[in-house]
């Protein structure tokens, strides 16, 4: 087979990316290991940036987004005993953003590339990354038992954090920075209504989250340690945890019922760095992960296949390579800032074990600060808002 760009992965980026390729009349072929039941039945995060919601819109894919989706102005954040604050983007920012699930977006994808016919070739296996550096890279692969190869002048790796494309530059081209955080978020998703705000929680019992993906669907977290067994942790348990970490008056209006998914993910973050070797470059979680404080990475991954795609667009339109050559600095310096942000509300919010009583009292003076100052309140506000693309 031969295309123009080879895309290794049918998550949200590489979809997203060979949906706007299309429209840029590039052709390309995805490759998935997993079944399309596989990739939906993922749960993750939910809130989308303004110029996220902006580039799904540009591409047509914002249809069932702008009818189910939540549009929000701001979020909240309490701690305990103290007052609730409301960290307002639409004021600050005249921004806003969108509770919408990463399910509901993949599957938004899935119809569009469906009605394009587009070619994707979902449980494909022993991909390997071949040519990199010369002009003409191949890939290699099983598909249906059949042994495939498929030529192509550029690959994106939107493989996500345990695929080969990252592991296909060489060690020694590439500087890893991660940092990994002592516990973990619990979540569920219950069909309940919601919260009216996505509300942040920084309680002595640890960090709470309630968030929502539609009128009737509900998704809370809590803090857990590492190493926690989710056996331990039936509904009732949950339930009582979460409204212990809340205001009386927010853990009263917490509607509980049967919990429909329930899962421990760790927190870390990391960042590969270089984004790009010879023919191939990395968008997404195969690039860099973010803890989920915040819900950047989904967004990051849309702002990597923002920059790839125009990218590319140049290549096949006026033959110039500048932005390719300058996509992963590019990439890079938007993904250390939605790192640094998702690291820094981490730390704001989160109990770490073993922490001195002088990290706890910097901790209160941050959220005191945060609390009392507009102009702090204002900084925060750009940061979850997303920095423009
Ligand atoms: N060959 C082909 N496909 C692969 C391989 C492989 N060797 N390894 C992994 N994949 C597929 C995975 O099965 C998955 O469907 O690549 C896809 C990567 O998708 P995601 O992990 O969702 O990553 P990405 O598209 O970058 O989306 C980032 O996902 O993890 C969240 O918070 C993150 O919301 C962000 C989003
Ligand atoms: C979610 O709804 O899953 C969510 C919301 C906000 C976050 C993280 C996750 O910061």
């Amino acid at each position: 087979m031969k295309t123009q760009v080879a895309i290794i992965g049918a998550g949200p980026a590489g979809m997203l990316l060979s949906e706007i390729l299309h429209q840029h009349g590039i052709d390309s072929v995805v490759l998935e290991k997993h079944s399309r039941a596989y990739v939906l039945d993922r749960i993750r995060a939910g809130v989308l940036e303004q110029g996220t919601v902006d580039l799904l819109r540009q591409y047509g894919l914002g249809q069932r987004m702008d009818q189910e989706g939540h549009v929000h102005d701001g979020m909240k954040i309490v701690w305990a005993g103290r007052e609730t604050f409301f960290i307002d983007v639409k004021k600050h920012l005249n921004k806003q953003f969108m509770a919408y699930g990463q399910t509901n977006i993949q599957e938004d994808l899935y119809l569009a590339g469906d009605r394009r016919a587009a070619k994707v070739l979902m449980e494909v296996d022993n991909l390997q990354l071949m040519n990199l550096t010369s002009a003409h890279p191949h890939v290699t692969f099983t598909h249906q038992g059949e042994s495939m190869r498929l030529e192509c002048d550029y690959i994106a790796g939107c493989d996500g954090f345990h695929g080969v494309s990252r592991q296909s530059i060489p060690q020694e081209l590439r500087q890893e920075f991660e940092k990994e955080y002592p516990f973990g978020w619990l979540g569920i998703l219950s069909e309940t209504p919601p919260l009216d705000d996505i509300v942040y929680a920084n309680h002595p019992r640890g960090f709470a989250l309630a968030s929502m993906r539609s009128p009737t669907l509900s998704r809370y977290y809590i803090q857990v340690p590492i190493g926690t067994d989710i056996q331990e942790w039936p509904d009732d348990r949950f339930w009582s945890e979460i409204k212990s970490r809340f205001p009386k008056e927010m853990a009263d209006a917490m509607v509980t019922g049967p919990s429909i998914e329930k899962s421990i993910a760790p927190l870390r973050s990391y960042v590969c760095e270089t984004m790009r070797h010879g023919q191939l470059f990395l968008a997404g979680d195969a690039a860099h992960i973010v803890p989920p404080t915040g819900a950047k990475g989904l967004n990051l991954a849309v702002s990597d296949v923002f920059y790839l795609s125009r990218a590319l667009s140049a290549f096949y339109s006026q033959g110039t390579t500048a932005l390719l050559d300058a996509y992963s600095a590019t990439a890079l310096r938007r993904v250390w800032s939605s790192v640094r942000t998702s690291w820094y509300l981490t730390n704001l919010l989160h109990r770490f074990p073993g922490g001195s009583d002088f990290d706890q009292r910097a901790q209160e003076n941050e959220l005191d600060y945060l609390k009392s100052s507009h102009h702090a309140q204002a900084a925060l506000a750009e940061q979850y808002a997303g920095l423009p693309l």
